[in-house]
């Protein structure tokens, strides 16, 4: 906790903000002190991004106060607030694919050397310096292209340093990152908040919040609800506050009968990304696939479902092959995929949400010409609604939904398919607390009923929560197999962390 006296680095007071007809702040309220790590929660499309993005200089307040060091501020471009020292590391890194790392990280302030000429060497020197800093291995010569995204955002992050902002704003950083990475990022934070800075810290996941924050401050609807000193408060008084009543995080699966084998996954190779992959996934079961980020899990998904290939090994759906690299063979076939990185992969921006609920039934319904606007409306109008997706109306754009409901749209999207073998890539990524236990009792429903599920998660609890069998993955490799009855923490962190005893 900050002295009481420390003084206020930035001040938000009743800020307004709409976009058409929708609100999407009634009044936003914050007031940073220097020297801490303020924790921002609420609930899918509270408006906490909308916040940022207006301290950011994105938009524009329509209303309320704005004050940098007590001055009153109204940014009308990003430059103006990078320039009064506010770096802000966003829900999704906004990187520059083509460029290298370096040219990213310089990104319109290259360093200058004699005769104005670009000082490539001192960039690159300045990189390495604050990749030491950080404790990161990356190569400051590589595009960013490529980079997964916990690699992205630690140069989101490696960037907002080199700024020397004095305000630090990291929405959601840690969503993609899990264990390593995750105390490396807090050691960064905590280091500069001892710098005298101060640092607004949005995430869904409680004991980040508990573990960093000394000071939270809940939103609900567009409108600040209450702020309180950490060692005040518990995360069920926060979850109260956020969303009006008592949730349950959690929904332990219930218990399916679990059937034949639906998805067989033999010796599956790709030299350098995975080797000698084997799991099978029964009807009824959930197989939670754990482990690192960087081990292997994503990359695993993707070839199975044929969106990337692979050297050897062979990927069979209810006894029969499936060719690789073909995901059309293999979602005929009855498997469908939701990817990590949803907003790129999953989610067509521009489309509204109804559209995008229903783009991959409707190319199964259109081959028997029997789709209707009556039909596909009714499907999307229920998927939107069991995944509480919060959106103005159907046709509203999908790039206007907060992040989190962007994730619920693609979810909904593969759900609607109603798959035999659903494999799932961080499956409660970005969604709060109330959403989240209402996905697992969707998980463990369409389980119940008969899905196989592959459900890839860096969280723990879910894990264990969710899943009948536990496979670890570590560097490429399945280190552990774990019943569901033998699961613990201990043993899934020891697996994804450590080489298998057979290999040793
Ligand atoms: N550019 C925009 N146009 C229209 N509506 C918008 C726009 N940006 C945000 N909204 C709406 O404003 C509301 C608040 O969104 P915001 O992104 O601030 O939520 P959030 O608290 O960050 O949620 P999450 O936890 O899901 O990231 C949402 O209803 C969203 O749909
Ligand atoms: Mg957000």
């Amino acid at each position: 906790m900050p002295t009481n006296d420390a003084p206020v680095v930035l001040e938000l007071s009743k800020v307004v903000k709409s976009f058409g007809a929708v609100i999407a702040l009634r009044s936003g309220s914050l007031r940073l002190q220097a020297g801490s790590i303020h924790a921002l929660i609420g609930e899918n499309g509270a408006g906490k991004s909308t916040l940022v993005k207006i301290v950011a200089g994105l938009y524009r307040r329509d209303g309320g106060d704005f004050r940098l060091d007590g001055a009153e501020v109204d940014f009308t471009s990003t430059a103006q607030s990078k320039a009064a020292g506010v770096a802000v590391i966003y829900q999704e890194p906004t990187l520059f694919p083509d460029l290298s790392v370096t040219e990213n990280i310089f990104m319109g302030r290259q360093l200058t050397g004699r005769f104005g000429r670009i000082d490539r060497k001192a960039m690159r020197h300045e990189v390495e310096r604050l990749f030491t800093r950080l404790g990161v291995a990356i190569d400051p010569d590589r595009p960013a292209e490529g980079l997964s995204i916990a690699d992205q955002q630690v140069i989101e992050i490696a960037k907002a340093v080199s700024l020397d902002a004095k305000v630090l704003i990291m929405d959601e950083p840690t969503a993609a990152l899990s264990g390593v990475e995750v105390e490396r990022l807090f050691t960064i934070a905590r280091s500069l908040r001892d710098e005298g800075r101060g640092l607004i810290f949005i995430s869904h996941r409680f004991d980040e919040v508990f573990a960093l924050c000394d000071t939270v401050t809940v939103m609900r609807d567009g409108a600040y609800i209450a702020t309180t000193p950490i060692a005040d408060t518990t995360p069920a008084d926060l979850v109260r506050q956020m969303v009006g009543r008592d949730v349950t995080e959690l929904f332990p699966k219930q218990d399916a009968a679990i059937g034949a084998p639906l998805l067989e996954v033999e010796n599956l190779t790709s030299p350098g990304i995975f080797h000698d992959i084997s799991f099978t996934v029964r009807s009824g079961e959930i197989v939670g696939l754990a482990g690192l980020v960087g081990a292997g899990r994503s990359e695993v998904a993707r070839a199975v479902f044929g969106v990337d290939g692979y050297q050897e090994g062979t990927v069979t759906m209810k006894g029969r092959r499936i060719r690789r690299g073909q995901p059309t063979e293999a979602m005929r076939a009855g498997i469908a995929l939701v990817p990590e990185d949803r907003r790129k992969q999953g989610l067509v921006i521009e489309s509204g949400v109804g559209r995008n609920i229903t783009m991959a039934i409707r190319r199964q319904l259109s081959r028997f010409g029997l789709i209707t606007t009556g039909m596909e409306n009714r499907a999307a109008r229920e998927w939107a609604s069991r995944l509480e997706v919060k959106a103005h109306a159907l046709d509203t754009v999908a790039a206007t939904l907060s992040g989190g409901n962007q994730q619920k749209v693609v979810l909904a999207k593969w759900l609607a398919t109603q798959p035999d073998v659903l494999i799932i890539d961080e499956p409660t990524r970005g969604i709060d607390v109330g959403t989240k236990s209402e996905v697992h009792r969707l998980l463990s429903e369409l389980a119940g009923q008969g899905m196989g599920i592959l459900m890839i998660s860096s969280e723990l609890p879910e894990v264990l929560g969710m899943a009948d069998r536990v496979l670890v993955m570590r560097e490429g490799r399945v280190t552990a197999e774990i019943a569901r009855a033998d699961a613990t923490s201990e043993n899934v962190m020891f697996a994804a962390t450590h080489a298998s005893e057979h290999a040793a």
